[in-house]
């Protein structure tokens, strides 16, 4: 088991990468994978997530060449390069990689059986996998076909209109994955905007696609070809590093080449709204996503409240938010986030059970988190549960904390961001 311990800091400084967009680097192996040619991707996340989407791919029979960490080919070769698997599909921990792939599973001719970690297992695939079902593909697995493992039997399925209960790039992904192998047309609403780099990826890619609020359709037989995507830094990696600089007094940091998609920008808003001074120069666009560089200074923060079309946008940085709100002045109130319930672990439970061994004042509600700060946080020995972002938030904290933050079984951070306890030492050194 990896320890990470953290100390109370002052004066974070310097300007550092974060690894590459996680969501953005399963897409560019998925797509490559399923389109004619070479594609290029550079800045790739090499975390164990998208390292379990190469692997399966691989086992489906596509060449990936890693040239370094983070350069790869993938040499696709079409929809039907794709070949049945003679060994399982295991996904690890990832969420992205079971739901996107499920989606383009449905339409190819063959069995495949997909499994993965313990985590995996409690997460729910119905979401997905009713709607495949309605478009004819044939899959099943525990509980009803819920839950893993699954047996996917692919084939001819056919377009569907779905209007998903839940904002979830994931479901919409995985649909419109789908629905690019399915005879006639197939149409996916969702609530609110959930993040839309699978529509501005497969436009590169060649995809024809419309866009509306809340609808995305497509129209099924289209090929993809292959592009050169260059993967910006993951906004979601950068928010750790956001929260340390604002709650670690005299600290100034700059996180450059980040990517800055307004579906994902929404914890820029958030700290902003709660006061902290970050300042965000955009600096480009690379493969149709906004990127750009981002400087925090450490700021007294006031609480604030969150919920309705603004929590998709910041859904995976609510576990350090809720860290920075602990250092706020006044309550914060986060809602409309039940999701949380059915990330890696139960978001709203393991964020208010760890914060609360600091001293926090934190009560979980149905939907999301009530805090109360300023409150001064204790030492304490705090566990990650498994979870990459519980795990760097409690380090986050750990870095305000009068004795300092352990954080147990912290092996789970290099599911996003291998390099964080490095980047952490070096902004602490006041290094660039
Ligand atoms: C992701 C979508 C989000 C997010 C996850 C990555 C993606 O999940 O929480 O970390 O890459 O599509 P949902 O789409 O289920 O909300």
């Amino acid at each position: 088991m990896h320890l990470l311990k953290t100390e109370r800091k002052r004066g974070l400084a310097g300007a550092v990468h974060v690894p590459g967009d996680k969501s953005i680097s399963h897409r560019a192996v998925m797509f490559g994978a399923v389109a004619r040619g070479d594609t290029r991707v550079k800045g790739f996340l090499p975390g164990a997530d998208c390292l379990s989407t190469i692997e399966c791919f691989r086992r489906m029979g596509v060449e990936i060449r890693r040239e370094s960490e983070t350069s790869l080919t993938v040499k696709g070769q079409g929809w039907e390069g794709l070949v049945e698997p003679s060994r399982v599909l295991d996904v690890g921990n990832s969420g992205t990689t079971i739901r996107l792939m499920l989606g383009i599973l449905a339409g190819r001719p063959f069995y495949s059986a997909v499994i993965g970690d313990e985590s995996i297992g409690r997460r729910p695939m119905d979401r997905v996998i009713q709607p495949l079902r309605r478009m004819g593909a044939q899959v099943d697995g525990r509980k009803g076909g819920s839950f893993i493992p699954l047996g996917v039997r692919g084939g001819s399925i056919g377009g569907i209109s779905h209007r998903s209960p839940v904002a979830s790039a994931q479901v919409k992904s995985c649909l419109l994955l789908a629905g690019l192998q399915a005879e006639g047309k197939t149409v996916v609403e969702e609530p609110s905007l959930s993040r839309d780099h699978t529509e501005r990826m497969l436009r590169s890619f060649g995809v024809e696609l419309s866009v509306e609020k809340g609808r995305v359709s497509l129209q099924g037989g289209q090929e993809l070809t292959a592009q050169y995507v260059r993967v910006p830094g993951d906004i979601s990696s950068a928010a750790f590093l956001i929260a340390a600089a604002l709650i670690v007094p005299d600290s100034r940091v700059t996180i450059r080449e980040v990517g800055l998609n307004p579906t994902r920008t929404g914890i820029i808003d958030a700290f902003q709204a709660m006061g902290g001074e970050v300042e965000v120069t955009v600096t480009g666009e690379w493969s149709g996503e906004p990127v750009g560089d981002i400087t925090v200074s450490s700021s007294p923060l006031n609480g604030v409240e969150i919920g309705g079309e603004w929590i998709p946008r910041l859904i995976d940085e609510i576990p350090v938010l809720a860290v920075a709100a602990t250092q706020a002045e006044g309550q914060t109130v986060i809602r409309d986030a039940s999701e949380l319930k059915v990330k890696e672990t139960n978001r709203i439970d393991v964020t208010a059970q760890e914060l609360r061994k600091l001293g926090a004042e934190v009560e979980e509600t149905e939907d999301g988190l009530i805090i109360q700060g300023k409150t001064p946080l204790s030492g304490a020995v705090c566990d990650s549960h498994s979870d990459h972002r519980i795990g760097m938030a409690m380090a986050v904290a750990g870095l305000a904390a009068e004795d300092g933050v352990t954080v147990q079984n912290a092996e789970a951070i290099r599911v996003s961001f291998p390099e964080f306890e490095r980047t952490l030492h070096q902004l602490s050194s006041g290094g660039s």
